[in-house]
C-alpha cells in the first residue's frame, strides 16, 4: 500500500520519537520533537523566501532536487551532492568581499543547477558568467531562466550555459572567479583543484575561489590555495597561490 505524503511524514516523525524513546528516554525524546520542529519551521521559512525571491524575478530557481530522481550521465553522478540553490546573501557577502574589479573577471559557477547565482552573477558586472552543470534537466530550467533577463545582460554571449562535468570543464584563460556551493564529494574536489592549479601553472593569472555550504571548510588543507580572511556565515573565500 501507497501512504499519501503527508501521512508517510507523520509515520517517519512517529518512527523517529519511537526510537529516541527506546534510545534515549523522555528527555531525549523531548529533544528530538524540539530539534524536529525547529528544523520544519526553519524549511518552511526558506520555502517561503526562496518563493518570493524567484517571484520577484519571474524565474525558478526554489527546492531541492536529488540527484537520484535525475538522468545525469557521469560516472561522477554518485559523488555529487543534491540540488539546492545558494542563498542570495551569502553569494552578495563572499562577492562583495572580493577586492577586484569584477569587469576583469569571468565568473564561473561549478554546479550551476537551476542557475541562481548565474543569475545573480549576471547582475554584477562581471566580463563574462559561466555556469557547469551535469544534469541535462537542471541546466535546461537554468536556460529558461537566464533567457527571463534583460537583454542588455545577455549580450555578446556574456552568459553561458555548459551542460557537462565539472572535472571536464576547461578553464577560460582570463582572471577568474569560481563559485562552489556544495556541489560534490572531497574526492571530485580534488579532481577540479588539481585542475585548476596546473591552468593557473601553465598561465598564471589571478584565479579566486569562493565556497560556500558544508565544503567551506575543506580546501583550506591545500597548500595552494590561501585564505582571504576567516571564513564567515557566507563561506570562505581563496586565493590560488603557487
Ligand atoms: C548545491 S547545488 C548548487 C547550485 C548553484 N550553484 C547555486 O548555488 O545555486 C550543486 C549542483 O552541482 C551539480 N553537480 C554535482 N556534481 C557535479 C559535477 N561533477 N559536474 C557538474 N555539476 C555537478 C548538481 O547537479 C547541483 O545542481
Amino acid at each position: 500500500m501507497t501512504l499519501s505524503r503527508p501521512v508517510a511524514h507523520l509515520a517517519a516523525v512517529g518512527r523517529r520519537l519511537a526510537r529516541a524513546r527506546r534510545q534515549r528516554g523522555i528527555v531525549g525524546t523531548l529533544r528530538e520533537a524540539g530539534r524536529m520542529v525547529a528544523s520544519t519551521r526553519s524549511r518552511r521559512r526558506t520555502a517561503r523566501w526562496e518563493r518570493r525571491f524567484d517571484s520577484e524575478w519571474g524565474i525558478d530557481t526554489a527546492g531541492i532536487v536529488r540527484l537520484t530522481s535525475l538522468d545525469i550521465e557521469s560516472a561522477n553522478r554518485d559523488h555529487g551532492v543534491r540540488y539546492q540553490a545558494t542563498d542570495p546573501n551569502h553569494f552578495h557577502a563572499l562577492v562583495d568581499g572580493l577586492d577586484v574589479d569584477p569587469r576583469d573577471f569571468v565568473f564561473v559557477d561549478v554546479g550551476s543547477g537551476k542557475g541562481r547565482v548565474v543569475v545573480l552573477a549576471a547582475r554584477e558586472s562581471f566580463a563574462r558568467v559561466i555556469g557547469v552543470e551535469f544534469s541535462p534537466d537542471l541546466d535546461a530550467v537554468a536556460r529558461r531562466n537566464v533567457a527571463r533577463l534583460p537583454p542588455e545582460l545577455r549580450r555578446n554571449g556574456r552568459i553561458r550555459l555548459l551542460t557537462m562535468d565539472a572535472t571536464e570543464f576547461e578553464l577560460p584563460s582570463a582572471p577568474l572567479v569560481l563559485y562552489f556551493f556544495n556541489p560534490f564529494d572531497d574526492a571530485v574536489l580534488q579532481v577540479v583543484l588539481d585542475r585548476i592549479r596546473e591552468s593557473a601553472s601553465v598561465d598564471p593569472r589571478p584565479i579566486y575561489l569562493l565556497f560556500t555550504g558544508p565544503l567551506s571548510e575543506l580546501p583550506a588543507a591545500r597548500a595552494e590555495l590561501r585564505a582571504l580572511g576567516a571564513a564567515s556565515h557566507a563561506g570562505v573565500a581563496y586565493e590560488v597561490r603557487l
